[in-house]
């Protein structure tokens, strides 16, 4: 049985006060479920997550870390720290790293490394373009940002992997795959990794789906069988709707 994961992406977002004000919310309105429920605030609120989280069975995420173990990279964040806080969660690849930050899967490999061998459980995020996908690339998109980022792992190191498939056209645009194209890529990703490994390995990786999951669309994208949970940006601001997307799953 895969585990089922909502997590929320806070991106560049609340302040001090409004990451305990949210978590707070949150906390008094979370629904009793068998997901794993995730929250990634900014790095210089993760502390105050935790705290205000104690006793929660809600879990803190880092959106990012460096693959080296400590020394001169100015603004950067180890794994360590992280583990050191008690965050021994990191989400890495995301579309935004990627566009903004110049991060290329040979990067990211780096980074995915360190983090299974510091055991920390990887949310790598991927997903194709706008482009790749009306030109029918997406398939081959995806396939090679696996391999580059991952496939050089151990079959022991999947066990720390989470997957985040986030088409990039789908991210913050209102627009979502349709549940069909949701699992449609998610049954391929399923089947590349039974390639690269074997079918254990891939039945025990959970995928999520990340772009514009909303309340109204999240049940639906839920239900497909390759599909075990989600990445949530713009949703997971709002308590209310953050847990009605917990109540999907
Ligand atoms: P939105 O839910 O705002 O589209 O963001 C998705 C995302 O990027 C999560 O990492």
């Amino acid at each position: 049985m895969r585990t089922k994961i909502v997590a929320g992406n806070w991106k560049m977002n609340k302040n001090l006060e409004e990451t305990e004000a949210l978590l707070s919310e949150l906390s008094a309105m979370l629904p009793d479920s068998t997901a794993e429920v995730i929250v990634a605030p900014t790095f210089v609120n993760l502390q105050a997550a935790l705290a205000a989280l104690q006793g929660s069975t809600i879990k803190v995420s880092a959106q990012n870390m460096h693959f080296a173990e400590s020394g001169a990279y100015t603004g950067e964040i180890s794994a360590d720290m992280l583990l050191n806080l008690g965050v021994d969660i990191v989400i890495l690849g995301h579309s935004e790293r990627r566009a903004y930050f110049g991060e290329d899967d040979a990067f990211l490999a780096k980074k995915v490394k360190t983090a299974v061998e510091k055991g920390m459980k990887t949310i790598f995020c991927f997903g194709e373009e706008l482009e790749d996908r009306k030109s029918d690339n997406h398939f081959a998109v995806v396939e090679s940002q696996l391999k580059n980022a991952l496939f050089d792992l151990d079959a022991s190191a999947w066990q720390h992997i989470v997957l985040a498939y986030e088409p990039v056209w789908a991210i913050g645009t209102g627009e979502t795959a349709s549940p069909e194209q949701a699992q449609e890529m998610h049954a391929f990703i399923r089947k590349t990794i039974s390639d690269a490994y074997t079918s254990s390995v891939a039945d025990g990786v959970s995928i999520l789906y990340g772009g514009s999951v909303k309340p109204g669309n999240a049940a639906e994208i839920f239900s497909k069988p390759d599909v075990d949970g989600g990445l949530i940006g713009g949703a997971s601001l709002v308590a209310a709707d953050f847990v009605e997307i917990i109540k999907a799953i």
